[in-house]
């Protein structure tokens, strides 16, 4: 194994953010990775994946194991489910594509989602009506301390809204080394209930829908509102869409009678936080190097030599004027380093 002392992460956060790592190591097996921790778990670590889902505010001073553990393969099927397995090194995308050449559906609505396997569970990955826990079996996790693996079993995991136990309870204390889920071979269960998908399949014309044409609508939906981190850094949704009482919403709605929301339950309301950023009059706006997208206020992005602090000190505007315009708390969904 190789350990390289002050290496840039640029190339490992999609936000592009020109960060250092004390110290960075490749982790490729599982070999190398339980000599690492057996070696070095006493020390500061800090573990990396697919970087999607992160603001590097600052140098890291750790050793960064960056999981990079690669293979996927089938468990076991039947004539109608198959279970596969993932390493957590393995890019989302790419095995969302693998799953749609076998013919294996469940994941085709979560298509272009940036960001590794290892990562999808710890904040339970959604888009467009689906989220990984639907289709999540179980993780094997290694333990940081002691090295010995676990299995987690779905109710293990307590997945909520891009929650889960990994970032709650367990966090810093498991890596995760593979992931597996429970897919479709047939009678597919197509979710074409979103708006947006069912406005572009319609579009397209395309009445009988595959697990293919979903993945295409999402892929162009995705396409014309979020932007390429290959293009211009970003981490996705910056923040939560916040879940607020019916009461608090109807007081929302004396102010603004378009205000949009989906029901959670009986007496709790989930408002797209994008539309209070747009409200707020953030959508599109530029600051030097950094600034909100134009096409989806909920993504805040680097257009070049932005640093960490910047976007912190913008999304830390943006929270403060949603709660004083709408009294509403917005909360970081990307992890804050
Ligand atoms: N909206 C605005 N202005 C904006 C953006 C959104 O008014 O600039 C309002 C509109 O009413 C729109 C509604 O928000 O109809 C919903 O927008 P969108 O479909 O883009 O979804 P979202 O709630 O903003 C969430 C996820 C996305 C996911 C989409 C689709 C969160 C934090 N974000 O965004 O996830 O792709 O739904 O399911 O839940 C991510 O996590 O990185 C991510 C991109």
């Amino acid at each position: 194994m190789t350990i390289i002392n002050n290496a840039s992460l640029k190339p490992f956060n999609t936000f592009g953010i020109d960060a250092n790592a004390q110290s960075y190591c490749d982790i490729r097996s599982m070999e190398t990775l339980k000599n690492i921790l057996r070696e070095q778990h006493s020390k500061p670590l800090f573990f990396l994946g697919g970087g999607s889902n992160m603001l590097l505010t600052k140098d890291i001073e750790a050793l960064v194991l960056h999981i990079n553990l690669k293979g996927i393969e089938v468990v076991s099927e039947t004539d109608d489910s198959v279970i596969i397995k993932a390493m957590a090194g393995e890019n989302w995308h790419n095995f969302v594509l693998w799953c749609l050449k076998h013919n294996y559906g469940g994941i085709e609505n979560l298509s272009l989602i940036p960001g590794n396997m290892g990562t999808a569970p710890i904040q339970n990955i959604g888009a467009y009506g689906v989220e990984l826990k639907d289709v999540f079996v179980s993780c094997e996790a290694i333990n940081v301390n002691h090295q010995n693996l676990k299995i987690f079993s779905k109710s293990d995991c307590n997945f909520g809204y891009r929650e889960s136990i990994f970032k709650q309870d367990l966090k810093g204390n498991y890596i995760i080394t593979s992931v597996n889920l429970k897919l479709t071979k047939n009678n597919h269960k197509l979710r074409v209930d979103y708006g947006a998908i069912k406005n572009e399949l319609h579009a397209l014309q395309i009445v009988n829908a595959t697990i293919q044409d979903i993945s295409n609508a999402v892929i162009a939906i995705r396409q014309s509102k979020l932007p390429d981190p290959k293009e211009i850094g970003n981490s996705g949704s910056f923040f939560k869409n916040p879940i607020v009482s019916t009461e608090v919403f109807k007081t929302l709605q004396t102010n603004f009678s378009d205000a949009p929301s989906y029901a959670i339950s009986a007496d709790e309301v989930k408002i797209p936080a994008g539309w209070l950023i747009e409200k707020a009059g953030f959508k599109g706006k530029r600051f030097k190097d950094y600034g909100v997208h134009d096409k989806q206020a909920l993504v805040l992005v680097n257009y070049g030599n932005a640093s960490g602090k910047d976007i912190l000190e913008l999304a830390q505007l943006i929270q403060k004027t949603v709660k004083r315009l709408f009294n509403i708390k917005i909360e970081t969904e990307v992890n804050i380093l």
